[in-house]
């Protein structure tokens, strides 16, 4: 499946344009099926529908275990490394990962899961998270990850969206110098949840936890049951391609998070393709991706992608910062990684403490660095390619998103010429296109625009769960037969694109996605609130920090006080990764006529723009503007 040089990068595209059945098809001939598909496309972006290798049957699990037992089964499928770096590290091997998988699929039925139920799954950064998630896999049940830290009211509403019936667990976690309570937030959100009926709880952090009869078990107790019954092995279900996957939450501009629907074939194939590809993955070598698996980064590219492929993944529970920040490069070293895909986001943050960190610090296994999850700024680009990679690793700049799948614009490490903050071009299969306001495509190079894709990709989302409609008026109505990214991008003289960002009110903190409408909602929770407007602006190490301009008469001053329990209130009801960087209190909110916030003037304000906002003749009252002016932060 791997492209080797530049010019046959340029053929396989071409042919991926031409002829995307047969390629594909092509693609997926490198894929263990149970039963072959009788077609490989089916599409229209009008409903939309989207259906890859229908009639086909397969399991996901039977790829990323089974069929390398013969070969791989004795190397190492996880490499594991925990929070504290005196506790001791676990490595899983093929056949290990495939039993425990097969023995907590079996703890599952007990537990009364079938094909087709929804699980939700709340756990730390531990091996068994992938276990959990492929003993899901395994049955076909539909796991649902929701990120350790997200609140029990997220949760809660994740898991009536989707009706689990099911909830894995662990009493607590680690993150840097912080115990989380997972079950303890868990019992918070389950009060919510009628459709819960187990919950799965895993020995973690030994904290105090109340298990409820008839509701809560303990996962050991349960692989003992398993193991008692003499059942090791457990069959793996027949999936048809287009069964679903996973559901995983993402925000959007609107609403509530949407659950985005992936189905079995089309993923696989895509994630496993693009794995290869892109890190051009060689037996043996050792990957770290520092994602978490409540991402889609992790779903993709530390479980499903390298383990179709064989390859070593590196599971890492804690934090870049701790107990150091040399803890990445103590890792590196450790293990000898050869491929290390992170985040802009962290590369600002480490950067940040100068080079002491490195010292002493062996990365010459190196070989091959990635980057995902928002636009990297040339500066961060430059440090990462001198100070980690020697100025000898590729950097594959990626760019995609949870609705995706996979990665969709980036180089192939050592087959696409590199340009710090570019994503450079798009993967085979991958058509964008670049449209205006208006949706007409706009042709040739030097160009900015809409990122938009105007044919289906095999890892593309499918649906929103329950609710298709929302899936085509967020994604397939804003321009005809084209799938919108909700992204910004040019495309330079040399027809390389590098993105610019979201042009929609979605936020990207740290990396992760944040609806500006959602945390107006969860500000506006608060008693003492009466409207309030979120919006971005740049943050040196978060690539972007939330700034609220909020309305609450009976604030006096700026009190200290009523900004926390305004951010205490955003943690509660969304999680800590969604609070406000700032909170400026105003007397009222720049709007027009017919009541329209204007976000164009909160924006410049916020980013520090104060001297030219704009035509603001439409306000209804212009000196609400010159108030927030001069109380900006
Ligand atoms: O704005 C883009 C940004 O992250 C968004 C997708 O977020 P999410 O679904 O959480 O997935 C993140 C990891 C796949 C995109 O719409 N983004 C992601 N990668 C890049 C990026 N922006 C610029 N460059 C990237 N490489």
């Amino acid at each position: 499946m791997k492209i080797t040089s530049f010019d046959e990068y340029k053929q396989v595209y071409q042919q991926s344009v031409e002829q995307p059945e047969e390629f594909w098809a092509g693609i997926a001939e490198n894929f263990l099926w149970q039963k072959k598909w009788d077609n490989v496309l089916d599409w229209n972006f009008k409903e939309p529908k989207i259906k890859w290798f229908q009639g086909a049957k397969l399991n996901i699990t039977e790829n990323c275990l089974d069929r390398h037992l013969d070969t791989i089964g004795d190397k190492p499928a996880i490499i594991w490394e925990p929070n504290d770096p005196q506790e001791d590290h676990r490595i899983l091997t093929y056949r290990q990962l495939h039993d425990k998988v097969c023995q907590f699929a079996n703890v599952l039925k007990n537990n009364g899961a079938k094909k087709g139920d929804r699980i939700c799954i709340y756990m730390p950064m531990i091996p068994e998270l992938a276990i959990a998630v492929l003993a899901c896999a395994r049955i076909g049940a539909i796991h649902s990850v929701v990120f350790g830290g997200f609140s029990a009211q997220s949760i809660a509403d994740r898991i009536n969206d989707a009706e689990c019936n099911i909830v894995i667990t662990a009493d607590g976690g680690f993150r840097g110098n912080k115990a989380i309570p997972l079950k303890s937030v868990i019992d918070d959100a389950l009060v919510q949840c009628r459709s819960v009926k187990k919950v799965i709880v895993l020995t973690r952090s030994r904290t105090p936890v109340s298990m409820i009869k008839g509701r809560d078990v303990w996962w050991e107790d349960e692989v003992k049951k398993v193991e008692t019954q003499g059942n090791p092995d457990c069959p793996a279900e027949v999936m048809d391609a287009e069964d679903m996957l996973f559901i995983l939450y993402t925000s959007g501009s609107t609403g509530k998070p949407k659950g985005v629907v992936h189905t079995t074939g089309g993923y696989m194939v895509y994630t496993g393709y693009t794995f290869a590809n892109v890190f051009q993955y060689n037996k043996g070598e050792v990957y770290f991706c520092t994602a978490d698996i409540g991402w889609i980064t992790g779903h993709s590219y530390i479980v499903y992608g390298p383990l179709s492929q064989g390859a070593t993944t590196l599971m890492f529970e804690g934090v870049p910062t701790y107990p150091d920040a040399g803890r990445f490069w103590d890792i590196v070293d450790k293990f000898k990684v050869n491929i290390l895909y992170t985040a802009p986001t962290a590369i600002r943050s480490l950067m940040s403490f100068g080079e002491e960190p490195l010292k002493g610090k062996d990365l010459s296994s190196l070989t091959k660095l990635g980057s995902v999850g928002e636009p990297i700024n040339e500066e961060a680009w430059h440090w990462y390619d001198e100070k980690i990679g020697h100025g000898k690793c590729p950097i594959a700049d990626t760019w995609w998103q949870t609705e995706n799948g996979g990665l969709m614009i980036s180089p192939i490490c050592n087959v696409t010429p590199t340009k710090p903050g570019y994503a450079t071009l798009p993967l085979p299969g991958v058509q964008p296109v670049l449209v205006d306001e208006n949706g007409k495509v706009i042709e040739g190079n030097g160009v900015s625009g809409n990122l938009c894709i105007k044919f289906p990709w095999p890892g593309m989302l499918r649906t929103t769960y329950g609710d298709h409609e929302r899936c085509r008026t967020t994604y397939f109505a804003t321009y005809e037969n084209m799938y919108f990214t909700g992204d910004g991008c040019l495309r330079d003289e040399d027809g390389y694109y590098r993105i610019t960002g979201r042009v929609d009110d979605v936020l990207n903190v740290s990396g992760h996605r944040i609806g500006t409408a959602e945390v107006e909602n969860a500000i506006n929770m608060h008693s003492s609130v009466v409207e309030s407007a979120v919006v971005g602006y740049p943050h040196d190490i978060k690539g972007q920090g939330v700034y609220a301009f909020v309305v609450c008469p009976n604030q006096h001053g700026d009190s200290e006080l009523a900004r926390k329990d305004i951010t205490m209130t955003v943690a509660r009801i969304i999680g800590a990764i969604a609070k406000p960087d700032k909170i400026q209190f105003v007397t009222g909110l720049p709007k027009t006529r017919s009541g329209k916030i204007m976000r164009r003037i909160l924006r410049k304000i916020a980013e520090g723009e104060t001297s030219n906002l704009g035509d603001t003749s439409t306000l209804l009252d212009p000196a609400v503007v010159e108030e927030i002016k001069a109380g900006a932060l």
